[in-house]
């Protein structure tokens, strides 16, 4: 059925449960979402898919998953209605200071020993920090990592530049990320004395995070599944939590490659804890920090400065 109703208000009035999809269709949506995204959707989460499409479709007045899909995969507005849906089907839960033991690592062993290094770097340019956040969401990630640094430059009356690249295949969530307002209830987890210092009140039940940190911050949008083709520069640090999860193995595999090749000499990868169970890489030596998932770059060719 071609799509008859733009309207969503008179379109929802018509809600039903979703429709069932047979095995083949549910085969041609998950291998379109394998292929352009990489994630994995296990035959559990088939509900997930079913609601989330089956939402969208009727946003739009499709009543045919087939229909759907077509109109997905042709021509140009298949391509604008793909960033839409893409949104609807990857999971963004995020939260400030989400990983505590990550921090932590970051605040004892990452700061203090690139504060050193940086006076020791030749050019200007190497002789800032940089950090990318990937799979970042709706910015909690980014914010979390640009608070940490800022506050040890502070404390240590530091005057170093630092810039966090923050990226995500969720353009909606990176909207969200970019604007940097956030209602209270999502800043539980911000010490006191960081919420003071980097965020303003919006309104009654709004932050919003200050000026001065959102500038060190680009959101981009960027599909990790084609890394390679990625226009990074090297970076002291990569954080990657809740995200690889996602993958199969081999795709797993194949991004965590890219991302050593994105690592300066000595820089920290540091992933979710379950991340990935089993990963070993000769340029890298795992990070013995209690509770963490992280590696160091011992050497390696430094091709992307
Ligand atoms: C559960 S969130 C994790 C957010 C954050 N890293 C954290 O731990 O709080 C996973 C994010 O990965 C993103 N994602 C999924 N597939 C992706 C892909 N192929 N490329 C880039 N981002 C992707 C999703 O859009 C989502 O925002």
């Amino acid at each position: 059925m071609e799509a008859q109703d733009h309207n969503p208000a008179k379109a929802l009035w018509r809600y039903h449960a979703p429709a069932q999809m047979d095995q083949v269709q549910l085969a041609m949506w998950t291998e379109l979402l394998e292929k352009r995204t990489g994630i994995c959707l296990a035959e559990s989460r088939k509900s997930f898919l079913l609601t989330s499409l089956s939402t969208r479709m009727r946003e739009l007045g499709y009543d045919s998953y087939d229909a759907y899909f077509q109109y997905l995969t042709e021509g140009r507005r298949g391509v604008v209605e793909w960033e839409i849906l893409v949104d609807r089907l990857t999971v963004h839960e995020s939260r400030f200071y989400r990983d505590q033991r990550s921090l932590a690592l970051i605040q004892d062993q990452f700061l203090p020993e690139l504060s050193s290094k940086l006076g020791s770097r030749k050019n200007k340019e190497k002789s800032s920090i940089d950090i990318w956040s990937l799979g970042c969401a709706t910015g909690e990630e980014a914010y979390s990592l640009a608070m940490q640094v800022d506050d040890f430059m502070l404390r240590k009356t530091l005057n170093s530049y630092y810039s966090i690249t923050a990226s995500d295949i969720s353009s909606a969530s990176l909207s969200t990320a970019r604007k940097g307002v956030y209602h209270i209830n999502r800043l539980k987890n911000v010490p006191a004395n960081l919420l003071n210092l980097f965020f303003t009140r919006e309104d009654e039940n709004h932050y919003r995070v200050v000026e001065k940190l959102r500038e060190r911050i680009c959101f981009t949008r960027l599909n990790i599944l084609y890394l390679s083709r990625a226009r990074l520069g090297m970076m002291d640090l990569i954080y990657c939590q809740n995200v690889l999860i996602y993958f199969k193995r081999r795709h797993r595999y194949a991004m965590l490659e890219q991302m050593v090749k994105h690592l300066r000499p000595g820089g920290l990868l540091i992933l979710g804890a379950g991340e990935i169970s089993d990963w070993r890489h000769n340029e890298m030596q795992p990070v013995n920090y209690p509770g963490t998932l992280a590696f160091r770059r011992i050497h390696g060719n430094t091709s992307y400065e």
